[in-house]
């Protein structure tokens, strides 16, 4: 880990070099989640991690949202096994484990230790719920017993889905110099844009000289959009509305948690890392609600900054308003005070999803006609 108790600029390098030693005394079949996860600390996109957490950052970063050695990291970067591997690493006295995907090696592990993993109390620490409707205490809770930790090395780079699209962080810090950017703002998605993200993204290039639009398209609940449907609604954005020479697309390949306010500062640390200066945070960021109440306060994510932002090293643009749109007309407005409430609905990724299902038309104040003409009910995850 890093011991220099800030988050600097040094990215993580942990792709494997030639001839380094590959071997290992146990074998481990990981998910597709720590799959994505095994790429994002190789290629630095969450540096200062080095590997999976063991316990000591991990109970650290769930109690205070810290490392071990005080460093501000928000969310668990875990991998988990079953008991009998954690039984099998023990008697084996197991060094180093070889993590496997599909059957293929993808990295090996120095192998810290192993850790009981208690679902229920760590859910409610991470999600400030332990209620089995929150998408991420659910999937949260389906990981397997035990914990292991240690610092990878990864032996393959990841394949990935939209090779156009898919930049490291070492890439888009030359990108940004290459198009002369000062300063560039990163903007965290799991939505097709609507109104709202633009006018974020249109305050984002008043402060800054470029955007780098980063949808994430690991793992997400069902309801949301597909990754596919992201890109092509966002190409539609840039090529009609924006001038694509300030604009940067592309992915990130890690899961949604679905936390509200502590993954927005997992999401600044990150865009940090792919080297922006700015980070936007707008209402609600990655929130999500059941039978309609949010689970987090609309400005919790904004507010979780005040006390914690000059640690990061990346200067946060946070706009809590709730934009509501004239449904019939092209009108997106910041209050309802003085106006007739019936002809106003919330702009949300929700209700662009919700009006797509029942495949109805939609509003030019809710999301752009360019953007909605490429949608259909087929770009939502089942
Ligand atoms: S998130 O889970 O990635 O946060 P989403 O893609 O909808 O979901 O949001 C991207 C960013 O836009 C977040 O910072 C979020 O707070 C902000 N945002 C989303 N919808 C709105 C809205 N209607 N008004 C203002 N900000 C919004």
């Amino acid at each position: 880990m890093n011991k220099t108790g800030d988050h600097n600029n040094k990215l993580v390098d942990r792709r494997i070099k030639n001839k380094e030693d590959t071997s290992f005394d146990v074998e481990i079949e990981v998910d597709r989640d720590v799959l994505l996860n095994i790429e994002q600390i190789a290629n630095g996109v969450f540096s200062p991690l080095e590997g999976f957490m063991n316990e000591s950052d991990f109970t650290s970063c769930v109690k205070k949202m810290r490392l071990s050695n005080g460093l501000v990291w928000p969310l668990p970067i875990v991998a988990s096994i079953p008991k009998t591997k954690h039984d099998e690493i023990k008697k084996k006295n197991a060094k180093k484990s070889g993590l496997f995907y599909n059957g293929k090696l993808q990295a090996v592990l120095a192998i810290e230790d192993t850790y009981k993993l208690d679902k229920k109390s760590t859910a409610k620490k991470i999600f400030n719920t332990d209620d089995m409707h929150h998408p991420g205490v659910r999937k949260w809770v389906s990981q397997e017993d035990y914990l292991i930790g240690g610092k990878i090395k990864q032996v393959v780079p990841m394949k990935y889905e939209f090779p156009g699209h898919m930049f490291t962080p070492s890439e888009t810090r030359q990108i940004f110099k290459d198009h002369g950017w000062k300063t560039v703002c990163g903007f965290q998605t799991r939505n097709v844009p609507h109104r709202g993200h633009e006018n974020l993204q249109r305050i984002a290039l008043k402060e800054c000289d470029g955007l780098f639009i980063q949808p994430l398209i690991g793992w997400k609940k069902s309801g949301d959009f597909k990754p596919e449907a992201i890109i092509k609604a966002y190409n539609a954005l840039i090529e009609n509305y924006y001038s694509a020479s300030r604009i940067l697309l592309g992915t990130l390949s890690t899961a949604m948690f679905y936390a509200g306010p502590k993954e927005a500062i997992f999401h600044a640390i990150i865009r940090k890392n792919f080297g922006c200066t700015h980070f936007i945070v707008g209402r609600d960021h990655a929130g999500v609600s059941k039978n309609g109440k949010d689970y987090y306060e609309t400005d919790e994510a904004c507010r979780i900054f005040e006390d914690i932002e000059h640690e990061i090293g990346i200067k946060t643009i946070r706009i809590d308003t709730v934009y509501h749109y004239n449904i019939e007309e092209d009108e997106i407005v910041e209050s309802l005070e003085g106006l007739d409430r019936n002809k106003y609905r919330k702009v949300s990724g929700s209700t662009v999803r919700e009006l797509l299902q029942k495949n109805s038309s939609m509003s030019h104040g809710l999301i752009r006609p360019e953007v909605a003409k490429v949608l259909s009910r087929d770009d939502i995850i089942k």
